[in-house]
């Protein structure tokens, strides 16, 4: 992906990136800022047309935005002037959906994410992490093949974030959904990715690839355990010191 910038520079977002991704796995993707990670998830969700090569989903290839595709952001993504219930249903509305299904629908994606009994509250009176439950919720409701996630936990405090990262895990084994999700936080790359990608900048590209038992034994185990275990430890840090070594390519040394 080469963007042209209005004086005419070019900057190379991404480089020689191939990804194959097997239906119902969990991707994560790390790396530091400007490595590309938002453009190559733009990129699958049809928002932007790379320069060169091509995503396909199913066999077919991406050209454009699609209901087979959801996106979570980080915050601010969910129509404030509307109810819990009104946001989850919207997609299936849209989509010409009955009013009975949709309200199962609602009921049922409430559920799955906790939020059972809070259909008819304005967005607005709602918690940051509440609030990504309902965009969770809403993702959920347009069935999606693929859910594409950019930085979904990164407005919110440590504590709720722990919380909602076990919440991504049970509604990725509970639902059978592909995930790809963008973290800037290393352990949450570990303990959500059954895969990790790590991206280098200038050009963006992939940088490393991880296989991890994490998530898997995220749903057993308590995530406190999991987190301290030697193994994690030990990945982590391996991380931690090649996306330092970058940042210092880009940044220098403080
Ligand atoms: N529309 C655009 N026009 C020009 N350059 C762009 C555009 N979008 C992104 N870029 C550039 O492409 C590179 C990758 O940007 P991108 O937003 O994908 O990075 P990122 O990895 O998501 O960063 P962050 O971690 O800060 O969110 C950066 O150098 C950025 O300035
Ligand atoms: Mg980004």
């Amino acid at each position: 992906m080469v963007f042209t910038l209005n004086d005419g520079g070019k900057v190379h977002a991404l480089n020689d990136v191939s990804l194959h991704i097997e239906k119902g796995q969990m991707v994560s993707v790390l790396g530091p800022s400007g490595c590309g990670k938002t453009t190559l998830l733009n990129i699958i969700a049809g928002f932007l047309s790379p320069t060169a090569g091509e995503v396909r989903l199913n066999g077919s290839k991406v050209t454009g935005p699609g209901a087979d595709r959801g996106m979570v952001f980080q915050q601010g993504a969910l129509f404030e002037w509307l109810s819990v219930e009104q946001n989850i249903a919207f997609g299936p509305k849209m989509a010409g959906v009955n009013s009975n299904d949709r309200e199962t629908d609602v009921q049922r994606f409430l559920e799955m994410v906790g939020l059972s009994g809070f259909e008819k509250k304005p967005v607005y009176e709602l918690s940051g992490g509440m609030q990504q439950r309902v965009a969770l919720a809403r993702c959920l409701a347009n069935d999606p093949d693929v859910i594409l996630m950019d930085e979904p936990l990164g407005a919110l405090d440590a504590l709720t974030r722990e919380k909602m990262q076990g919440l991504v895990l049970k509604l990725w084994k509970e639902t059978g959904k592909t995930i790809i999700l963008i973290t800037h936080s290393v352990e949450e790359a570990l303990f959500l990715g059954e895969r990790l990608v790590v991206m280098a900048p200038r050009p963006g590209r992939v940088e490393k690839e991880y296989t991890l038992p994490f998530a898997e034994r995220g749903l057993l185990d308590s995530p406190r355990e999991i987190k301290s275990g030697p193994d994690f430890v030990r990945t982590r840090e391996e991380i931690l010191s090649m996306i330092w070594g970058m940042e210092e390519e880009i940044m220098g040394t403080v």
